[in-house]
């Protein structure tokens, strides 16, 4: 008698099926990452998916992430194991409160975090994602007057480090980093006393006071694989551990509970799992679809920040 197939083994065979590529986010269930061509952080994957030439893009991540694939690549069929994978950045601003900003201060330059919806990413003049925002805010003139959307605390970061006084800052903020308390991370030094720091932008202040290290998920993993030192607190999604391990063995990594649900993981990141990835093979669905003169208005300023060396 022949063996059930494992979820594994029917996601591969689907993909050679479909012609298809998953792309996996670092916060995605380790399982998952285990099925996926390509892991990375958002500016890789978008990178990615950019240059994908067979038929069907599977995101695993939320829902900006594989928007701006669709925006990236249109001819695609790009599906989300789960639609309703969102992000609580993207919810924090509105396409109207952009608008209203935009005509009350015309003069204002963009600059919008990818993780914000693609009506709000038709708005903008230019993109940025963790990884590169002081590069993007750095490329802009001097004298141009900029609006910053939406991570309060990114914003804050990108401003200190790029010396921009004249730089306005959305209030929006990361349900999952924002409430990361720099008391449990006192604490957590206190238990680990040679661990180093590293953390994700999108935390407060007064956590990143305390980091050795600041950088997107994927800066993070390059940065902890070269040091000497052979244990780690890491200030972001716990998914980052999938990644840390298999590039850093032997190293340990300690993660850091937040307020919302006393973990490290984003409600968001977890919808998806390995059996949704199988349908959504088998289905193409669900799906992202979009206008087309909305993807030509949105493709614009990504493009601009996929320009910027
Ligand atoms: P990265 O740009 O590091 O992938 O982060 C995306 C994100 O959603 C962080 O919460
Ligand atoms: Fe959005 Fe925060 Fe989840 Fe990243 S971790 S997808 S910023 S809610």
């Amino acid at each position: 008698m022949l063996a059930t197939p494992t979820l594994a083994e029917e996601i591969l065979e689907l993909k050679q099926q479909r012609r298809a590529t998953i792309l996996a986010h670092h916060y995605q269930d380790a399982e998952i990452q285990e099925v996926a061509d390509q892991i990375g952080d958002s500016l890789e994957l978008a990178r990615v998916a950019q240059k994908f030439t067979g038929d069907v893009i599977v995101f695993c991540g939320v829902k900006f992430m594989a928007e701006t694939a669709k925006v990236l690549n249109p001819e695609r069929i790009v599906t989300l194991p789960d639609l309703h994978a969102g992000c609580s950045l993207v919810d924090s601003c509105p396409a109207e409160g952009v608008r209203a900003f935009k005509r009350k201060h015309p003069d204002h330059v963009v600059v919008s975090y990818i993780n914000t919806s693609v009506e709000v990413k038709a708005e903008s003049d230019i993109l940025c994602t963790s990884r590169n925002a002081v590069k993007i805010v750095n490329s802009i003139p001097a004298e141009k007057p900029i609006l910053f959307l939406p991570d309060i605390n990114l914003g804050n970061y990108v401003k200190k480090q790029s010396g921009r006084e004249n730089m306005q800052i959305w209030q929006g903020a990361c349900i999952v980093h924002a409430t990361f308390p720099a008391r449990r991370l006192s604490a957590a030094r206190a238990e680990h006393p040679n661990a180093l720091v590293a953390a994700h932008p999108e935390c407060p202040q007064d956590v990143l006071r305390m980091a050795d290290f600041i950088g997107s998920t994927s800066a993070i993993i390059e940065w902890c694989r070269e040091q000497s030192a052979d244990e780690f607190i890491v200030m972001t999604e716990s998914g980052v551990r999938y990644s840390l391990e298999r590039d850093s063995p032997g190293k340990k990594f300690y993660f850091v509970a937040n307020e919302n649900c006393n973990c490290s993981e984003c409600p968001y990141m977890k919808m998806n799992t390995l059996e949704k990835v199988r349908d959504c093979l088998d289905t193409l669905q669900p799906r992202i679809e979009l206008p087309r003169e909305l993807m030509d208005r949105a493709r614009l300023p990504i493009e601009r920040m996929l320009a910027v060396k």
